[in-house]
């Protein structure tokens, strides 16, 4: 057996129209497929705050660069849907790039968050939270979701998502869930694929190197500055190439200032051909 799935948005409003007219609450977890315990674990908390799961699965190419992975994405979408059966969710939403995008993408309407797209990874990645905050409401319409999960692993994503829904008074909840790491404590992550054995070994400083920040601060280390600098020499060493290390203020993603009462130490370092993001949050 094998989960329902539907392709066309207009066939999956019938399951939503009927659920909803039934009264039952509806979660979405919207992915790119590859999934992972950290899905999985979206996916348990999804269950807990509705009587319907939804899951999504759609390489959105509107958020990815001209030159970054979007081809060689990895897509498995028979180990998917075995994945999602186990995990009990009720109906996968896996829509072809038409389907989502009939008219094409150089003309869509484009949501842009202001102030928290451009910083951090969206320095680096232009244009890339515009087409993630643009298909994330684009699937919230289609599903028309009571709750929405999204992982805080991708932090200043789940920020951007949640700006968006009050921003344009979206009626759902958006919650965040902690990050699933591997026992080593790298983050879960579907491009974790791209690592060779050797690298795959080294992966895991991430994690070391934001901890030992996380622990500088917990000790009353406010230098910002440099922690930052020492914590991106510490992954150079390691032979990572530190796109930025940033210590931000959690709840506004801006440089901690005196009101600041819980930061965030965010990362993304080139390792090989992958990229790898991670954070990890400390409160003061
Ligand atoms: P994807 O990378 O597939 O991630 C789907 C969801 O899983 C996101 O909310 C992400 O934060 C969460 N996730 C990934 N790895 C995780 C981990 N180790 N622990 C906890 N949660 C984890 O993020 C996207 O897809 C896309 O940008 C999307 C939101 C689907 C829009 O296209």
């Amino acid at each position: 057996m094998s989960i329902e799935t539907l392709v066309r948005p207009s066939d999956l409003r019938q399951h939503i129209y009927e659920w909803r007219r039934r009264g039952l609450r509806i979660a979405l977890v919207p992915t790119m497929g590859n999934l992972h315990a950290g899905h999985a674990t979206l996916v348990n908390h999804a269950r807990k705050h509705a009587d319907r799961v939804v899951v999504s699965i759609f390489v959105n190419p509107l958020q990815f660069g001209p030159n970054e992975d979007f081809a060689a994405y990895p897509r498995t979408p028979i180990e998917d849907r075995t994945l999602l059966q186990q995990y009990q969710a009720d109906l996968l939403f896996a829509p072809e790039v038409v389907d989502m995008y009939p008219a094409g993408m150089k003309h869509h309407t484009i949501i842009n968050v202001p102030e928290v797209a451009d910083i951090l990874c969206g320095a680096f990645r232009p244009g890339h939270f515009a087409g993630v905050a643009t298909v994330v409401a684009k699937l919230f319409n289609i599903v028309l979701p009571d709750v929405a999960v999204f992982g805080e692993k991708d932090f200043q994503q789940l920020h951007i998502i949640k700006r968006m829904a009050i921003d344009l008074c979206l009626p759902l909840e958006v919650i965040g869930i902690p990050t699933v790491r591997e026992a080593d404590g790298l983050a879960m992550s579907s491009r974790n694929r791209y690592l060779d054995a050797q690298q795959r070994k080294i992966a895991p400083k991430i994690f070391a190197v934001l901890s030992s920040v996380q622990e500088q601060l917990q000790k009353g280390s406010r230098d910002y500055q440099q922690l930052e600098l020492i914590a991106a020499e510490q992954l150079i060493q390691t032979g990572f190439k530190p796109d930025y290390v940033s210590i931000r203020d959690a709840n506004s993603l801006q440089v901690p200032d005196d009101r600041s009462i819980e930061l965030v130490i965010l990362t993304a370092a080139r390792l090989g051909r992958s990229r790898l993001i991670d954070n990890v949050r400390v409160n003061l």
